[in-house]
């Protein structure tokens, strides 16, 4: 057997036919074309809209597969009560639950929260939320949009949105990392254009981001780049944590910044530590972090109390929201709207668009079952409902 290198590579002249001969020509002949060869390397694509997409599509899969609900922390707002009216003085048919959010109008003030899009099986989800939400009439959240920045491959798993749902508000959405890189607001324009958004929303989520292996915990800029968005957006700039929460000091320097439109999205409901700690088969720090977090009523009744300091806002009570009574507790401590995002996602998994319907028509009806109790004829009323922490519940 003889060996001749050349630029295109190796050829190898047998002359033995021998099994022996013909394995080691395999052998040198892989030998020689990896080191020769001028091809590139095919390596597992890795870019990082590839990353984006495959941990977008892994989130929707756990979440509706594995418990991430917080262990040992609940929202709180199991521990708070209407005090029962047995006067209402109104007909449960004169209940008007409708309210304005974004300058349209909804027959409920209740959002699906931002989840998904940017991978192949988003497309249905987002058209599906899409078309109940536009069908009861709730505004509508997109998830993170930061892979139609990488690539326009998933465009369409956002523009669908609007496509099917063309009259409710939708909720543009991208992370803070992002935005404490962006030097104008031209890339978050281009994301807005995409669904014809009413307002965009940042999420805050440093949890997430330093739990995450690819993780960006690049939060130096943050505050500035809300800032330069909210002075360059012709529309509303919503910021929201993720399950987390905001503290009266985090939503302070928001509303100096000029946002007006928070979302405190506690914890007590999808824990995204718990998501991280589920990814991989390691959970020793994820699962240490799994119930960190300010609860949603703490945060929630917090935030409302800044208004007793003159600030105005308008405010959005999410994280664990898992019934109408529980977005009506929301509204009575002083939330404008109510949003959910895995009890959604869960609804339509299980029973499709019909499934979903059904889901919200429930939470509508306990919504007005619990206006009607508390004699609230309008959303304006609800605010004013007493909320009572019993704390002898248990006796008798
Ligand atoms: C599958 C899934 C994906 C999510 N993706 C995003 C996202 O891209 N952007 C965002 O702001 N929030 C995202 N969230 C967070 C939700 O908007 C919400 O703040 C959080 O899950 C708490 O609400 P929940 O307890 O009702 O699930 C996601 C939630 C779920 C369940």
């Amino acid at each position: 057997m003889s060996i001749k290198v050349g630029k295109q590579g190796a050829i190898i002249k047998a002359t033995c036919p021998c099994a022996h001969c013909l394995i080691l020509r395999v052998q040198i002949a892989i030998f020689l074309r990896n080191s020769f060869s001028t091809s590139p390397v095919r390596m597992p694509r890795r870019s990082p809209a590839h990353r984006t997409t495959s941990r977008k599509k892994q989130h929707v899969e756990i979440t509706l597969t594995k418990d991430v609900r917080f262990r040992g922390k609940t929202t709180g707002l199991e521990r708070l009560e209407f005090v029962h009216n047995a006067l209402p003085e109104l007909n449960f048919d004169e209940i008007d639950t409708r309210t304005l959010f974004l300058g349209k109008e909804l027959s409920l003030p209740l959002m699906v929260s931002c989840m998904t899009g940017g991978y192949a099986g988003a497309l249905n989800i987002n058209r599906d939320l899409a078309a109940v939400c536009e069908s009861v009439r709730i505004c509508l959240g997109i998830g993170s949009q930061r892979q139609a920045l990488e690539e326009s491959r998933y465009h369409r798993t956002f523009s669908v949105v609007r496509e099917a749902a063309p009259t409710i508000p939708i909720v543009g959405n991208i992370g803070a990392a992002e935005v404490a890189r962006m030097k104008d607001a031209s890339a978050v324009l281009r994301l807005a254009g995409l669904v014809r958004a009413d307002a965009f929303a940042v999420h805050l989520n440093p949890l997430q981001e330093f739990l995450q292996p690819e993780g960006n915990p690049a939060f130096r800029g943050v505050l500035e780049g809300i800032g330069m968005l909210v002075r360059s957006l012709p529309i509303p700039l919503i910021v929201k944590e993720i399950g987390a929460g905001l503290s009266p000091d985090v939503i302070r320097r928001l509303l100096d910044a000029g946002v007006r439109i928070i979302d405190v999205a506690g914890a007590g409901g999808t824990s995204w530590a718990g998501v991280e700690a589920l990814r991989r088969t390691d959970t020793g720090l994820a699962g240490r972090f799994w119930d960190w977090g300010i609860p949603t009523a703490r945060a929630l009744a917090d935030a409302a109390s800044l208004r007793s300091e003159g600030r105005q806002m308008t405010l959005i009570a999410s994280g664990g929201i898992s019934s109408g009574l529980d977005a009506a507790k929301c509204i009575a401590l002083g939330a404008d709207m109510a949003a959910s995002a895995r009890p959604m996602l869960a609804a339509l998994h299980r029973g499709g668009k019909k499934g979903l319907r059904v889901h919200i028509e429930e939470w509508s009806k306990e919504f007005r079952g619990t206006m009607f109790l508390t004699g609230s004829a309008r959303i304006t009323d609800l605010r004013s409902a007493k909320l009572v922490s019993y704390p002898d519940r248990d006796t008798r």
